[in-house]
């Protein structure tokens, strides 16, 4: 069986995603392929929530296509299905939604509105894949999903992403599209392997900082494959060399990561369970219960005041705080016009973005973190 095959395989045998899978170099990249197989345009508008990743927009903006944000709920940290119908217009042809740390949209209730408008759904899996809502894998309502798996994301490939349709039209639309992929370069999947390999030796709570500190600085001068291009974070035109498929060193790494992921799934699901216990504990905000079961857990939020000294702390004591979602369209920070988003207009995520941490799923110790928000605990809301 072809590397391809094996780990698309290898990705069903997770997740009943029963449709032909594909597989792109980001998973932003999947998400403008699934775009131009909606035939998305100019002037069409696109309804997403508005805590996300600066990179799905982009995408929806580089067709010349509309984004529509809607708020979240504070609780689920995703769209707050109660305000989707009065975003919907007649140029609407598209709804992403999320599962934002891993926690579960509220999707039944968006399925119910789209479907009464026929306007199909495409679920944001990048921060879901292994999660479920009402016992079915995230991924497997909409009309089409996709799922990153970048560094930071359920399971890893260095960087890529791939995506499912459950729609015949989108499948043979996306067959067509992707004749034009283009093929990683060697240099390219070179330096992935070289990144993977040190991510693999050096990741640890005490080198964390660091390794993130100079990933991000040489991935700004280009210097290393970055998770985003420079482009990407100053203005919403496309890169050069944006639409491109996923290399072998991506597939073969992502076979590895999945012989270990219902352990890595299980292990986070427990850390979730113990940092709940301690926030309620506590009285402090915190994963509700009853959206427990579903959850995957990439990452547990928690609110804070004072987040920049917070985090330095952490720094010190050698705790992996996760810094996203720090904008409502994340990273940026300035110049939110090009995104057509003022954040002032959505009081949830605005609010969410300024206070918000994640504490780390995949560590062995989660006393050592117990033990740092007990020493810090007036910081927590
Ligand atoms: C919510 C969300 N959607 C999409 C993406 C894009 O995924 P990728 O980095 O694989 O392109 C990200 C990346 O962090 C994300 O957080």
């Amino acid at each position: 069986m072809s590397l391809e095959n094996q780990f698309k395989q290898k990705i069903t045998s997770y997740t009943p995603l029963d449709q032909p899978i594909f597989l792109y170099w980001k998973g932003r990249v999947g998400l403008y392929a699934l775009l131009k197989a909606y035939k998305i345009r100019a002037n069409d508008e696109v309804i997403l929530p508005a805590y996300t990743c600066v990179v799905v927009p982009n995408a929806i903006i580089y067709l010349g296509a509309k984004p529509v944000y809607i708020d979240i709920e504070k609780n689920t940290y995703n769209m707050d299905p109660k305000l989707l119908k009065k975003a919907i217009t007649d140029q609407t042809k598209l709804i992403i939604c999320q599962n934002t740390y891993g926690l579960s949209t509220n999707i039944e209730e968006i399925l119910n509105i789209s479907k009464s408008y026929s306007i199909p759904v495409i679920e944001d899996c990048t921060h879901g894949f292994g999660g479920t809502y009402n016992e079915k894998p995230n991924g497997s309502f909409g009309d089409s999903a996709f799922f990153s798996t970048q560094w930071n994301k359920p399971f890893s490939t260095g960087i890529g992403g791939f995506i499912v349709t459950y729609n015949p039209l989108i499948q043979s639309n996306l067959e067509e599209i992707n004749k034009s992929l283009i093929k990683p370069r060697f240099m390219e999947t070179a330096m992935l392997s070289v990144l993977i390999t040190i991510r693999k030796y050096l990741f640890s709570d005490k080198f964390y900082f660091k390794l993130v500190k100079w990933y991000r600085l040489l991935s700004q001068y280009h210097l290393v494959i970055g998770s985003s291009q420079k482009d990407e974070l100053q203005n919403s035109q496309i890169p050069k060399d944006y639409f491109k498929g996923m290399s072998s060193t991506q597939m073969r790494e992502g076979i590895v990561q999945l012989d270990t992921f219902k352990d890595l799934l299980r292990m986070r699901k427990k850390n979730g369970d113990v940092y709940t216990n301690f926030l309620k504990k506590h009285d402090k905000a915190h994963v509700p219960r009853s959206l427990h079961k579903d959850h995957s857990f990439l990452c547990y939020p928690i609110l804070v005041e004072n987040r920049a000294h917070f985090q330095k702390l952490a720094k010190k004591a050698h705790i992996r705080l996760g810094d996203w979602f720090n904008s409502v369209i994340h990273p940026i920070q300035h110049n939110f016009h090009h995104w057509q988003i003022d954040p002032n207009s959505f009081p949830n995520a605005d609010y969410i973005s300024k206070h918000v941490v994640t504490l780390p799923t995949d560590t062995k110790h989660p006393e050592k973190i117990l033990k740092y928000l007990e020493k810090n605990i007036a910081y927590l809301k």
